[in-house]
C-alpha cells in the first residue's frame, strides 16, 4: 500500500538549491517542507551502490533522527562509453572544489580515448533518485531519467553540474542553454523534461495530493 504524505516534511539536503526547488514543488500539496540544515541533522555518509540505495540512507536518516517523514533524492550522469560512469560519483568527480568544468573535461578525455566522437556513440542519461522515508520503517521510492547525448564544448551558462554538456534527446540546446522552467518545471508551465521533474512525478502520484 502506497502511503501519502500530509503536514511536516523533512528535506534531507543541505544544499539550499535543492530545498528550494522541492518547497516550490511542493507548495501546491499543502506540505511544511523544513530541510535537514534547520534542523541541525547531521549528513549520513553516502555508502551505497546505487542512485536509490544512497537516496534511502539519507531519507531513513533523516526520519529516525527528526521523527518526521523525510524526503532524499541522489542524482548523477551515467555515460554510456563509460560504463556508467561517474554515476553515484558525479559530484565527487567534481573535487572539492566543484570544479564541474575539469570534470566535463575529464569525461570528453575519456570520451575522446574511446574513439566516442560520434553522437551516435555519445549517449548518456542523467538519473533521479527519490525516496520518503517515515519513521516506522515505511518508504516510498521512485526513478526517474532523461536521455541524451554529450556535446563538446560546452554550451550555455544556465543550470549546474554537467548541465552544459548535455543536450537532451529531441531538443538542439544543452541543459545549459536552457531556463530552469523548461528543464525542470512541470506541466503547463514547463515540459516535465529533466530526471528530477519525472521522478517528482511518479512520486507525486503514488504520495501526494494536490489540495
Ligand atoms: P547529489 O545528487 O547531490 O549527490 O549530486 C549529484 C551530482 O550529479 C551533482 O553534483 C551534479 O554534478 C550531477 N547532477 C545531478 N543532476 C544534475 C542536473 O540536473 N544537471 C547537471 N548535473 C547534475
Amino acid at each position: 500500500m502506497h502511503r501519502r504524505i500530509t503536514g511536516k516534511l523533512v528535506i534531507a539536503t543541505h544544499n539550499p538549491g535543492k530545498l528550494a526547488e522541492m518547497r516550490e514543488l511542493l507548495t501546491p500539496y499543502g506540505i511544511e517542507a523544513m530541510s535537514a540544515g534547520e534542523l541541525g541533522l547531521d549528513e549520513p555518509e553516502e555508502t551505497g551502490d546505487t542512485f536509490q540505495a544512497n537516496a534511502r540512507i539519507k531519507a531513513i536518516a533523516a526520519a529516525n533522527a527528526a521523527k518526521l517523514p523525510a524526503f532524499a533524492d541522489d542524482s548523477g550522469l551515467a555515460v554510456d562509453a563509460l560504463n556508467g560512469a561517474p554515476g553515484i560519483f558525479s559530484a565527487r568527480w567534481a573535487g572539492s572544489n566543484k570544479d564541474f568544468n575539469a570534470a566535463m573535461a575529464q569525461i570528453e578525455r575519456l570520451l575522446q580515448e574511446r574513439g566516442a566522437t560520434t553522437p551516435g556513440r555519445r549517449g548518456a542519461h542523467f538519473v533521479s533518485a527519490l525516496c520518503v522515508a517515515w519513521p516506522d520503517g515505511h518508504i516510498e521510492e521512485v526513478e526517474a531519467h532523461v536521455d541524451g547525448t554529450l556535446v563538446w564544448p560546452p554550451r550555455g551558462t544556465a543550470g549546474f553540474g554537467y548541465d552544459p554538456m548535455f543536450m537532451p534527446n529531441g531538443f538542439d540546446r544543452s541543459f545549459g542553454e536552457m531556463t530552469s522552467i523548461e528543464k525542470h518545471g512541470l506541466p503547463p508551465l514547463g515540459l516535465g523534461l529533466s530526471h528530477r521533474a519525472r521522478a517528482f512525478v511518479k512520486l507525486a502520484e503514488v504520495c501526494l495530493e494536490p489540495r
